[in-house]
């Protein structure tokens, strides 16, 4: 096999990174924009010892479970990866995803159910980063997703997967930033103003809080008057801050951020709950999702324990800590971000909150320092999963149950050989669909500790 040979395949199943795979005289193949059961022509791009890549040239019989892309910037843009799935099957194929990735990296078997559906699966992205430039003759600024493995920016104007306001608001600061001498930024040599356009909508009053990620360590006249001219020109945007980040990195966001108008914040609500979300911490992208995810985890808990004591690790803005702080006899939640835990504090004093206990630290070095034992340990640790000391700490420090809601089905899966291998049964696990359209798939594992 050579790169620009072509073949006829017939694609086998949807892989964890959501491309195609078919064989070819057994020798695996990854096609990109594949549907299992597709019938295609492709040609070979890339090839490695044990694997090839190759892009469709021809669908030569469709599977039925392919559906016409609702985005007509789809197959140009890398954000949804599966929107040519019909919904319902990429549900299917997330299920299989998850139980082969626990069997494979996890080294055991254990009925997945379907995933729970996103209630929403159009505008349900509630925080959007788009990544800005600008074009090399005309200096027009655009800004968008980057295409499928690259760092090309598709120009977007239209995303169905935000609300639509984000759309203007987005339209709106790519034509007027010029008039305010604002560049876009130029990756190669690190030149040019505007770097990320940052917006979080509130699902629970739409109000959008806009943050310009910009190349300079200080604030500067005229960005004060463009994030005041955005603030004053849509009523929804409630506030307007500036990031700094003149670093050459992939990081989104620098350290700094000033609010320059309005508020520093929006405000969600899950589960009855108020909660504080700023520019820089972590809240749920599908809020409606996310409530589902919590709403799970809160009626296992009601239904195991009578006031439990319940740790909450890896707790964001508290937001787990503080929808079941009503059904514990007391929380305690760790948080390594002080930002978040800033806001953590007002989200407990919002909702009148006495019974929750919050630490800014890193949540190995809390676990080892902890003596109280809890009948109840929740982990939502991000991509990377756990480590294994706080693995060990969380058997040592738990009296029954660990509940893992994981973003990444792999280290997931890798977590759950070493608890396993530690004496820890999984009771079950359970996938939600909070990314729509893309491979990404979260899980909520309910765990049991050796006696
Ligand atoms: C997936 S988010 C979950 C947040 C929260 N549970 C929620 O649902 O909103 C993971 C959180 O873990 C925090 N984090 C990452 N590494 C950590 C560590 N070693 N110790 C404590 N917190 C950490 C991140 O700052 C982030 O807020």
């Amino acid at each position: 096999m050579n790169i620009g040979d072509e073949y006829e395949v017939i694609v086998e199943k949807l892989t964890n990174l959501g491309y195609g795979l078919a064989k070819i005289d057994n020798f695996v193949v990854f096609v990109e924009g594949a549907c299992p059961q597709d019938k295609l022509k492709i040609k070979i791009i890339k090839k490695n010892k044990n694997y090839a890549n190759a892009k469709i040239i021809k669908i030569i019989q469709p599977s039925k479970n392919r559906t016409e892309p609702f985005c007509p910037m789809q197959k140009v843009c890398g954000a949804c990866q599966i929107q040519y799935i019909q919904y319902d099957y990429q549900l299917k194929l997330k299920q299989q995803i998850v139980k082969e990735t626990i069997s494979k990296i996890g080294g055991f078997d254990i009925n997945i159910p379907l995933p729970v559906p996103s209630p929403q699966i159009k505008n349900y992205r509630h925080k959007i980063q788009y990544p800005v430039t600008q074009t090399k003759n005309s200096k027009r600024i655009i800004a968008g997703y980057y295409k499928p493995s690259s760092h090309e920016l598709v120009n977007i104007k239209y995303c169905p997967i935000q609300p639509k306001i984000c759309d203007d608001i987005i339209e709106y600061i790519k034509e007027n930033a010029p008039k305010y001498n604002i560049t876009g930024y130029t990756e190669n040599n690190n030149s040019g103003d505007l770097k990320h356009i940052v917006i979080r909508v509130s699902s629970f009053n739409q109000e959008n809080l806009v943050t310009l990620v910009v190349n300079s360590k200080k604030p500067s006249e005229k960005f004060i008057k463009f994030g005041n001219a955005i603030f004053n020109e849509f009523d929804s945007v409630c506030g307007v801050c500036i990031n700094y980040n003149s670093a050459k990195t992939n990081v989104i966001m620098g350290n700094k951020t000033d609010c320059i108008c309005g508020k520093d914040h929006i405000t969600e609500e899950i589960l009855g709950k108020k909660f504080i979300v700023g520019p820089q911490t972590f809240f749920q992208v599908n809020p409606k999702s996310a409530e589902n995810i919590f709403s799970y985890v809160k009626e296992y808990i009601k239904s195991h324990f009578k006031e439990p004591l319940i740790l909450d690790a890896y707790a964001g803005i508290s937001a787990f800590g503080i929808c079941v702080s009503d059904i514990a006899q007391k929380v305690v939640t760790i948080e390594e971000n002080p930002q978040s835990v800033e806001l953590a504090q007002k989200s407990i004093e919002i909702n009148n909150i006495n019974n929750l206990e919050i630490h800014n630290a890193d949540a190995g070095e809390y676990f080892s320092n902890e003596k109280r034992k809890f009948d109840v340990i929740i982990l939502d640790p991000p991509r990377k999963g756990c480590s294994e000391q706080s693995l060990n700490e969380a058997i040592r420090l738990g009296k029954s149950t660990i509940i893992y809601v994981s973003c990444n089905p792999s280290t997931l899966a890798r977590d759950l050989k070493y608890l396993r291998q530690k004496g820890c049964q999984v009771e079950s696990i359970q996938p939600f669909d909070m990314f729509c359209h893309t491979y990404h798939i979260e899980n909520v594992a309910i765990i049991k500790l050796p006696e």
